[in-house]
């Protein structure tokens, strides 16, 4: 199956170009940048711009989207609209003038970010049901992100994953991300999953099987994901910080008044 990767040349972008390709995927990647000086088999386009995005599919291969380019934390208002609103719009627009019936879409933990993070045991795991609670801009982009997507599933027949992901990062790099961490190959078993499933609308969080895990892993196992790291392997290297109250919620800092619209305008 051609699957078209947004996002190709981004951290996430780099670690599925490796595995996916590896797993058999045939991948077109798309780009706002190249992945690197000599790389010309990025096509170079906005995800907001639905010329490019027609072009990028005319030829019919391809029967899947994997979502992950746009902006990929809090920003000014104008820098989210464009690339998490407008281009997330564009996209699933496309997909539709295409007939691309499957989209897997990169969401995030702070769509939900002002809940409480709930009991550290797994069993106790914070379920995905229930609406949005954004900790920032950043955050109600990936909620109209999920809801656009039950919207094409219900209203066009598609099917659509959106993956809440935690910190997908080669290692975990902090003390929280014992909890939160999504390892690079869990991570592809997770979109290799999404790309498979018959499940038409799914909401699932992104993370291993960590042994602090906050996260239920049950949304994931009912599209067949079945993940095999633990970031429990690095937890003697990872000293913990003091603590803070935003630790509390699943946002963690994103939820602190640094990340207000004024404070973040103020940054720039
Ligand atoms: N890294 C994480 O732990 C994490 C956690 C939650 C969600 N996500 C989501 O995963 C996705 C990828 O994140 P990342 O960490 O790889 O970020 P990244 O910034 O490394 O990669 C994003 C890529 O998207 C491209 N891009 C940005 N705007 C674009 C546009 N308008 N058109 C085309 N391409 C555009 C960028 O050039 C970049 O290569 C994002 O949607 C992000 O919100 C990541």
């Amino acid at each position: 199956m051609t699957v078209l990767l947004t996002g190709s040349s981004g951290r996430l972008g780099t670690m599925l170009r490796q595995r996916l390709g590896a797993s058999g995927w045939d991948l077109r990647l798309l780009d706002l940048v190249p992945h690197s000086p000599d790389d010309s088999e990025t096509i170079i386009a906005d995800v907001a711009d639905p010329t490019a995005l027609d072009a990028a599919l005319a030829d019919g291969a391809v029967e899947a989207i994997v979502h992950l380019g746009g902006q990929p934390t809090e920003a000014v208002w104008e820098r989210i609209r464009s690339a998490n609103f407008e281009g997330v719009y564009q996209l699933f627009e496309a997909a539709r003038r295409a007939g691309v019936s499957r989209v897997v879409y990169a969401s995030s933990n702070h769509a939900v970010g002002f809940t409480p993070r709930g009991d550290a045991s797994p069993a106790a795991a914070l379920a995905v049901a229930g609406a949005g609670r954004p900790d920032t801009l950043y955050g109600v982009s990936k909620i109209f992100g999920e809801a656009l997507g039950r919207y094409y599933v219900e209203r066009y027949g598609m099917t659509v994953s959106c993956l809440r992901i935690g910190t997908c990062d080669w290692t975990p790099p902090d003390h929280r991300a014992l909890s939160t961490w999504l390892s690079p190959d869990d991570f592809t078993r997770l979109v290799d999953a999404a790309l498979r499933t018959e499940v038409d609308y799914s909401v699932v969080w992104g993370v291993s099987a960590n042994t602090r895990r906050w996260w239920s892993l049950e949304e994931g196992f009912a599209i067949g994901y079945r993940p095999v790291d633990d970031a429990e392997a690095f937890a003697s290297q990872l000293t913990e910080s003091p603590a803070f109250a935003s630790d509390d919620l699943v946002g963690g800092g994103f939820t602190t008044t640094g990340f207000g619209i004024d404070e973040v305008r103020a940054r720039g």
